[in-house]
């Protein structure tokens, strides 16, 4: 149900694509803002008493969310040019919890909206959240930071309400893990405390420090020292702000990968080296030829066999777990064994046996592999997927389970021979823009179910 919904936020006439592959996706295409940048920018539009405007805002999914968010807490939107929010905070308001669950659907976005409500109105609500089924993705790490701040937690039937009613003040908070959500829970909760708040084993991922941009063109005092330590001085008001967001570097990275798994030729425009580092050094080392060019970066098949590799997904400056799925399929067309390690989430090899089903070889190993020597210290949900390749891939009819999932399906369906119908698309459009009208710029051939 959620595929369809967010399907019809974008405009997508159809939950369903039926591919015929074995055509390599050839040409340019764009990338725009960051999904997880813009919709966290939205939010943080929240903690000012006067308009923001972001640029490079992505037709996505995501974006209809929180759109939606804001303006069910009196946030006027305006879209002032293509890809261009006007967000006008000057009539903040409550919003009942159903409508804030209406809108939200299974998005985890509303718990970033803690912070700024508890400045702005004393309270905030927040519905049972979902997001991607890529494991348990808990908010233990935001309450407690939150509490550390000086909120009042209460668990309601139907989700959790927030009040502060003496304000929020600074604090010294640990993570347990850098966490993405919890780095910028205490970012957008501290900018506005009480003196000062001193975050260690923070996330230090290219989206923050874009989020730490803006916050700092709203008036915030942030610096980020070394040993991944954020140290964040409260003010007392923060003003709009004018930002064009950070491109996108997972879908930069799954289009990468779609042209080494199609066998393909693709300039991704936008995308930049140094926020893709870790991803260039991997592709290359399996064989994946990439250009960086003026203005984005061009990424081909080099025509010869693929080579094997291994990966451990990690937190920036790590590969990130993202990253991992669309590259998965590429690594079916390796000559030998391939070992990822997925270490941010308990349950993101899910896609596989859909891979599989399509004629890949892919082991999964529930914890692990013990035996092989990684550069990431072993977290306890820890899982390995071994891919042997080459294997053939054929067409199949696959659900799509999940947003990075999902579109590892779509391009295994490309790279496949024959016809593969793939339904729940509508889930792709979460995250990846007008991503059919991509598909048919690179030449695929598909149509509409
Ligand atoms: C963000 O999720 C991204 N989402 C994810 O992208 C991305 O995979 C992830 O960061 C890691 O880079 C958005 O930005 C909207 P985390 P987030 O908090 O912030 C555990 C995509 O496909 N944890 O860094 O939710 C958690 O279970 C999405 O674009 C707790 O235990 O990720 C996980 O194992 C999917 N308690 C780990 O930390 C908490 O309170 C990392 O999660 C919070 C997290």
């Amino acid at each position: 149900m959620d595929s369809q919904k967010a399907a019809q936020r974008v405009g997508l006439a159809s939950d369903t694509i039926v591919i015929h592959g074995g055509k390599p996706l050839t040409g340019r295409i764009e990338v725009r803002g960051a999904k997880n940048l813009v919709t966290k920018a939205m939010v943080a539009a929240l903690l000012a008493d006067d308009p923001s405007t972001l640029k490079s805002v992505p037709e996505i999914s995501d974006v209809h969310v929180v759109r939606g968010l804001l303006e069910a807490h009196g946030v006027v939107v305006t879209e002032q040019a293509p890809g261009e929010l006007l967000l006008d905070t000057t009539n903040v308001q409550s919003a009942h919890i159903a409508e804030i669950n209406a809108h939200a659907g299974s998005s985890r976005i509303p718990i970033l909206f803690c912070g700024p409500l508890l400045h702005q109105l004393g309270e905030a609500f927040i519905p049972d959240l979902g997001g991607c089924k890529i494991g348990d993705r808990p908010i233990d790490f935001h309450l407690n930071a939150l509490r550390a701040l000086g909120a009042t937690v209460e668990k309601l039937d139907d989700g959790i309400r927030l009040t502060a009613p003496n304000g929020l003040s600074g604090a010294r908070i640990e993570l347990p893990y850098p966490s993405v959500g919890a780095t910028e829970q205490v970012l957008l909760s501290a900018v506005r405390a009480k003196g000062t708040t001193e975050l260690k084993n923070a996330a230090i991922e290219p989206e923050i420090m874009d989020l730490i941009a803006i916050l700092q063109k709203m008036g915030a005092i942030i610096s980020v020292e070394p040993n991944r330590v954020i140290v964040i001085e409260g003010v007392e008001k923060l003003h709009g702000y004018l930002h064009s967001a950070i491109f996108d570097r997972n879908e930069a990275a799954s289009w990468a990968s779609a042209a080494l798994a199609t066998r393909g030729d693709i300039v991704v425009g936008g995308a930049k080296q140094q926020e893709l580092m870790t991803f260039l050094n991997v592709y290359r080392k399996a064989g994946g030829m990439f250009d960086v060019l003026e203005d984005g970066i061009r990424f081909w098949h080099p025509g010869t066999p693929l080579r094997p590799v291994m990966v451990e997904t990690d937190v920036h400056p790590g590969f990130m777990t993202d990253w991992q799925q669309p590259l998965i399929v590429a690594l079916t067309q390796a000559e030998g064994q391939s070992v990822v390690h997925e270490t941010v989430y308990e349950n993101r090899f899910g896609f596989t046996e859909a891979l599989n089903e399509m004629g890949a070889d892919i082991v999964v190993y529930k914890s692990g592999i013990a035996s092989i020597t990684r550069r990431v210290p072993r977290r306890p949900l820890e899982q390995a997927a071994v891919i042997t390749g080459p294997t053939p891939l054929h067409g199949a009819d696959v659900r799509v389970p999940d947003l990075r999932g999902g579109f590892s399906h779509l391009i295994a369906a490309l790279a496949a021979e024959g016809t593969s119908t793939i339904s729940n698309v509508g889930i792709i459009s979460r995250g990846y823009e007008l991503f059919i009208d991509k598909l048919e710029q690179l030449g695929a051939d598909f149509e509409l179910a």
